[in-house]
């Protein structure tokens, strides 16, 4: 199916898309997005949100709908103007990668042992927008057992009702606004279902499918249900496995990404309470010191434009930390917070030790079948120079069929050996990477849940994913969505400028390669199943070679790759099982830090992260306004040991007195033409293609031909 951009314009009705204004300077465009230059940062703000990312850009727009909170976000990558058409065309994600530009922080792990010693690459998007500027866009949830879990591991502790499957489902809804596939003939070819009761219709993001498809996608489903992977007709109510045709960010306006940047900072006016800065990267957090409770921060440390002199800008309110799985532990660390052992080691004194900052870490994994296929895919028309290649509705296809199995699907009534071996070995397979009782009790916490309550459940324990951007190939992923192998994110130098280390501990957890080696083998019967064996002439990787149990265990060894879904590396988790957050978002030992991103959740989620994040996002925002809404005697909220933090209702801010504000409660789903002409630059979609790079780049941009 192939549409041209009037006919799916015609079709979305009512959806207009944005003409851009000849003569607004850039100035005005930087102001419109309350975009300010490092040099015009103010003395001090309410609220200094560190990482204008995913979360980091979500909680930047909602505490600034208060105009009695000034709020300041340090981005450490730059606006990404000059990358404008990659980072809108989705297509490109696949084609044009950002990979090998400087929007991509390009992180690599230790050696990983278990999995041929390979130091795996670890893209991190270093940009407004974060890794939501240069991802998949696959967007679907995780399911309510998963979230109910999570939960559950925070016993009693005050707000862990914020963490329920109710509180987070509202809290993703509120971000998207979903619309139906633009074109009938779209949703019969893909086989599209849908229940819009489960998806938001108010929201920043949008959450749409692409405007072009091929008979491939439409055999996905059926080829999985003939398979064994049951079907789906309402993944983003809850119950969120079987096989499916996934929503993506995508603005079906104008075939556009809908990520962060666009959603929610793109479309505010001017605020006079709000800044957001690129290109700052904050090093450290100051505190005072106090003799005994909690540490207050007052200034947080940053560099302009990635070294120089060490500026400072001061807190009134919080610090919020939205830096993502990687930057979040990192600042944390770099500030002095965290285990004793990894501070003394590299030379950061201990402001205050909290021995879980980096711990817990997991990550998904994912191996690939492929097959070379006489079949058109999206691959064939854009290597090829076919009449769509240049056409919007062609270039917002990504891939975005999946399917996630369960326990029953990949073992039959033989998980609950499984199960047994994983609980009896607890001990044998905590990793590592601390000697503090409280991180290993939160590990095994982290173990008995996963191996309790989502082991036996209907929840995918692997996601399958059809990629259809290559010519010539068609590849299956399949995806470990619950590791047990768990690792940790640390620092070993004293400059805040140096990368962290991070051992993801790939594989160090047996059942990790059992069930991946289930899962891949399943991948290979798909292809083996009709519809879609037809389209396969022949599997090309691994190939007839692998074949025993213990051939697939060899060669997923030496192939596994990260799926992009870093987490918990800041874990929500009570402080005595190694906790850094309580379920107020608050750092242990620090009256006025929160951490709201990614790495929060305590476990992985059986799905892609970014609905979960944009929720979590959505949930921090709304608690920090009420904490400071609310009538300072309130009996649930701690008291601060210092006054320069908590319960300031000085309607006065420091920076404006914030008379344009939008309330995006109800932020429209089109935006204004008029407030909004983004700097598209033709620069920007020349060079730095895949291909001609080295080889290393090669291969990463081989890897992500489908994986995103
Ligand atoms: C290549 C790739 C593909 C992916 N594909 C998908 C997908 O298809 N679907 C999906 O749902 N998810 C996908 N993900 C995952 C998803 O994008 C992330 O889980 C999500 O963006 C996490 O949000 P976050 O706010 O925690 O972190 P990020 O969005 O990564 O934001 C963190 C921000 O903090 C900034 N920062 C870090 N350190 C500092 C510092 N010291 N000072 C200032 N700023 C700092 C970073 O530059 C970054 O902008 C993918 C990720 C990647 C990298
Ligand atoms: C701050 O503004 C919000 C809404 O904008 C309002 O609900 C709240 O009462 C205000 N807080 C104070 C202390 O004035
Ligand atoms: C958090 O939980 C409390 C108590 O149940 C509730 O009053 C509050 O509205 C919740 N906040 C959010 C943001 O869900
Ligand atoms: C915190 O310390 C800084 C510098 O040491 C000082 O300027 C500031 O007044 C202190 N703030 C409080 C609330 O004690
Ligand atoms: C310190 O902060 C925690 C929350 O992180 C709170 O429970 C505790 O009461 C605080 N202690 C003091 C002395 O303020
Ligand atoms: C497609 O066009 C590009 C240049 O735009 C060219 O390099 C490439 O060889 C063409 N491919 C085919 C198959 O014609
Ligand atoms: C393991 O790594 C070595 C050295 O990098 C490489 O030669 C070998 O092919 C790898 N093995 C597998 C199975 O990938
Ligand atoms: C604040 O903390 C002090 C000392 O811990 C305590 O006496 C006081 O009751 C607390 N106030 C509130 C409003 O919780
Ligand atoms: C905090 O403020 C209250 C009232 O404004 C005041 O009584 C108290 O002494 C202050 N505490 C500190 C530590 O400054
Ligand atoms: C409120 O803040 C303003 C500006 O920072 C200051 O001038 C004023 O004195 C403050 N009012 C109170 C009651 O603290
Ligand atoms: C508030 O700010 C706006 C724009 O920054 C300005 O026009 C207005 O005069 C200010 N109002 C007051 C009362 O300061
Ligand atoms: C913001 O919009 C919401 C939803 O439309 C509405 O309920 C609320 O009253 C509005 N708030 C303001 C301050 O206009
Ligand atoms: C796409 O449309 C939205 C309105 O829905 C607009 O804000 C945005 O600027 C447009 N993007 C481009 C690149 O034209």
């Amino acid at each position: 199916m192939r549409c041209s951009l009037s006919l799916v314009l015609a079709a979305g009705a009512g959806i207009a898309v944005a003409a851009p204004s000849a003569h607004e300077s850039r100035e005005s465009h930087l102001r419109t997005r309350n975009i300010i230059d490092g040099t015009s940062i103010a003395d001090s703000y309410d609220f200094v949100i560190v990482g204008g990312g995913l979360a980091g850009l979500v909680l930047g727009a909602r505490l600034s709908e208060d105009a009695n909170h000034t709020v300041l976000v340090l981005e450490a990558g730059g606006d990404g103007d000059e990358f404008r058409e990659r980072i809108d065309t989705p297509a490109y994600a696949y084609y044009e990668s950002l990979w090998p530009t400087d929007l991509n922080w390009a992180f690599t792990t230790t050696p990983q042992p278990n999995a041929n010693n390979s130091q795996c690459p670890w893209p991190r998007g270093k940009v407004l927008g974060g890794s939501s500027a240069i991802n998949g866009m696959y967007l679907n949830r995780p399911g309510e057992i998963e979230v109910n879990a999570w939960q559950d591991m925070l016993g009693d502790m005050d707000g862990a009702e914020n963490w329920s499957w109710d509180s987070m489902f509202a809290a993703m809804k509120k971000s998207e606004t979903f619309s139906p596939p633009v074109d009938a003939s779209i949703q019969q070819e893909a086989a599209i279902t849908f229940n819009p009761a489960s998806h938001g219709n108010q929201g920043p993001i949008h959450m749409s499918y692409p405007g072009f498809t091929m008979p491939l996608v439409g055999a996905w489903s059926s080829t999985a249900n003939n398979a064994g992977v049951g079907d789906t007709q309402d993944p983003y109510g809850g119950d969120n496995w079987g096989a499916y045709v996934a929503t993506s960010a995508i603005n079906p306006a104008n075939w556009t990404r809908s990520y962060s940047r666009s959603g929610y900072l793109d479309p505010l006016p001017p605020r006079s309470n709000y800044d957001v800065v690129a290109n700052a990267q904050v090093t450290r957090i100051l505190f005072n010191n106090t003799s005994g409770g909690n540490l207050t921060a007052h200034e947080v440390e940053y560099v302009l434009n990635g070294g120089g002199a060490k500026l400072t800008v001061g807190v009134n309110k919080e610090v919020i930390l939205a830096a993502g799985t990687v930057g979040s532990p990192t600042v944390l660390l770099y500030s002095g917070v965290g285990p004793k052992d990894v501070l003394d080691a590299a030379g950061v004194d201990v402001v205050s030790e909290l021995p879980g900052v980096g711990q817990h870490l997991q990550d998904h994994i994912s191996v690939t079948v492929t097959w070379s296929t006489d079949a058109e895919t999206a691959g064939t028309i854009y290597d090829n120079n076919g009449t769509e290649k240049n056409d919007p509705a062609f270039l917002s296809y990504v891939n975005s069929a999946t399917a996630y199995a369960n326990s029953s699907v990949l073992f039959g009534n033989g998980v609950s050996g499984l199960q047994s071996s994983i609980l009896g070995e607890i001990d044998q397979y905590i990793p590592d990477t601390s000697s503090d009782t409280g991180v290993i009790s939160g590990y095994k916490t982290i173990y008995s849940t996963t191996a309790n309550t989502i082991l036996t459940s209907p929840i995918g324990l692997i996601e399958l994913v059809i990629g259809l951007s290559t010519d010539g190939a068609i590849q299956i992923g399949a995806n470990l969505q619950h590791p047990f192998s768990h690792g940790q994110i640390s620092i070993n130098s004293s400059d805040p400028l140096d990368y962290p280390v991070i051992n993801p501990n790939y594989l160090n957890h047996p059942a990790d390669v059992e069930i991946l080696r289930e899962g891949v083998k399943l991948a290979r019967r798909l292809g083996e199943t009709e519809p879609l064996a037809s389209s396969m002439t022949k599997e090309t990787w691994p190939g007839s070679d692998v074949q025993t149990d213990q051939e697939w265990e060899d060669w997923l060894r030496g192939e596994v790759f990260t799926e992009f879904h870093p987490s918990s590396t800041c874990a929500m988790l009570p402080l005595e099982q190694g906790g850094v957050v309580d379920a107020n978002l608050r750092v242990y030992g620090l009256s006025n830090v929160r951490v709201a991103d990614a790495s929060v959740p305590p476990m992985s989620f059986s799905a892609h992260l970014m609905s979960s994040t944009y929720g979590l996002a959505e949930q921090a925002s709304t608690i920090i306004r009420d904490f400071y809404n609310q009538p300072a005697t309130s009996t649930k909220h701690h008291n601060s040991t210092t006054n320069s933090t908590t319960s300031n209702n000085n309607r006065t801010s420091s920076n404006g007195n914030g008379t344009a504000i939008l309330n995006t409660t109800n932020v429209p789903p089109t935006i204004n033409a008029s407030t909004s002409t983004p700097s598209a630059n033709s620069n920007g979609a020349t060079s730095l293609g895949c291909w001609p790079l080295s080889s290393t780049v090669a291969l990463l941009c081989l890897a992500i031909k489908f994986l995103l």
